[in-house]
């Protein structure tokens, strides 16, 4: 264990000089700081890489080079899911590394493009934009590595381009189902003034995100198929953000003062945002107004169990890295994936004040 843990931090050194060097000391190696440049370099770096990866395998360790791309690793969710793919790969015994997107796609081009050279056995990639889907799909499948898609989910067809591909991550119409559950499940189904109407906003994650539009669309329709009727007072892109989460409620409250009877959003860092708003404003949670949101960050539950959050959606992030790595081993083992069976899911659970201490 201790070995394999060295022999990665090895690894990770030799691989980031790599990418420097290949990237022209670009933005993408700022987890270095090294900085040496050039041909020579590269090619004597990328040797290092393979050469400790053949290390760990005699190590005893199940060996692999794996490269991991994150969307960006400022994002609250993402950076517990990050840490526990990471972990549990590094417990398996592979060589990992793991790079920052940065929120920008043709960055992560590059680092995918980084990885292929330095022919890692396997990709596990979170993508900056599903609309880039179809171009990572066949760059991993020119180099032909097998490649796990996590958190942004393609569509059944772009995946079908490649059989050592497969999507894991959790179905979002669930999660937004769930969300409009916890609101039918108050005493007064969201309706707190007794007009008739759950009057809402919905603070949307990045709407390019399938995980947005769904959890928009499915926490309404939850409410609207029980039968109670809804007024969408307004509906904002906080790019699953704390900061505009914030402001967007903020804004609001100002605006639609205690005609906002819910908050919807999409995930619980725009939440915990909303609820500094709500608590600036001097309404109080399951009172005056209702707050939900999805993933059960830690921050999340806490205010769960202290009534300052309705509820939340526990987003299972161990699960899906778990689901991750497992379906990289059957990759890795030859498993190919027929069209339209390239999906797995982790499902998502309802977290309310009575099941949140579970989760903490
Ligand atoms: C999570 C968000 C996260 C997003 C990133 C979603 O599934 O709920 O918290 O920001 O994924 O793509």
């Amino acid at each position: 264990m201790k070995l394999a843990r060295k022999v990665t931090a090895m690894a990770m050194a030799s691989m980031m000089v790599f990418s420097m060097a290949a990237c022209g000391g670009g933005d993408s190696a700022t987890e270095t700081t090294a900085a040496p440049a050039g041909d020579t370099t590269t090619q004597a770096a990328t040797e290092a890489a393979k050469e400790t990866a053949k290390e760990a395998e005699a190590a005893g360790g199940a060996g692999g080079n794996i490269g991991v791309c994150i969307y960006k690793f400022d994002d609250a969710f993402m950076t517990t899911y990050r840490n526990a793919l990471q972990e549990i790969l590094e417990g398996k015994g592979y060589t990992v590394t793991v790079m920052d997107g940065k929120n920008d796609q043709a960055e992560q081009n590059n680092q995918i493009n980084n990885f292929i050279a330095q022919e890692v056995d396997a990709l596990i990639i979170n993508p900056v934009m599903t609309s880039a889907a179809d171009q990572i799909i066949s760059t991993v499948k020119d180099a032909d590595i097998p490649t796990v898609l996590i958190n942004r989910e393609p569509t059944p067809e772009q995946m079908s381009a490649y059989e050592k591909l497969v999507y894991v991550g959790c179905d979002a119409r669930q999660s937004g189902t769930m969300q409009g559950e916890l609101i039918l499940d108050t005493p007064n189904k969201g309706d707190i003034n007794g007009d008739g109407k759950v009057s809402y906003i919905m603070i949307q994650g990045d709407p390019e995100n399938v995980d947005a539009q769904y959890r928009t669309e499915f926490s309404v329709k939850a409410l609207t198929d029980a039968g109670m009727e809804v007024e969408e007072l307004d509906l904002q892109r906080g790019d699953w953000d704390r900061n505009k989460g914030q402001e967007i409620a903020q804004n609001d409250l100002a605006k639609f003062g205690n005609d906002i009877e819910v908050i919807f959003c999409n995930n619980d860092d725009m939440a915990i945002g909303a609820l500094q708003a709500i608590q600036a404003a001097g309404r109080k949670v399951n009172e005056d107004i209702y707050l939900v949101g999805v993933d059960a960050l830690d921050a999340a539950l806490n205010e769960v169990v202290n009534g300052n959050m309705t509820g939340t959606v526990l987003n299972d992030a161990n699960g899906q890295a778990a689901g991750a790595v497992e379906a990289m081993e059957a990759l890795l083992g030859g498993k190919t994936y027929a069209s339209g069976e390239q999906s797995i899911y982790v499902d998502y659970v309802k977290v309310t004040p009575e099941n949140a201490a579970d989760f903490q």
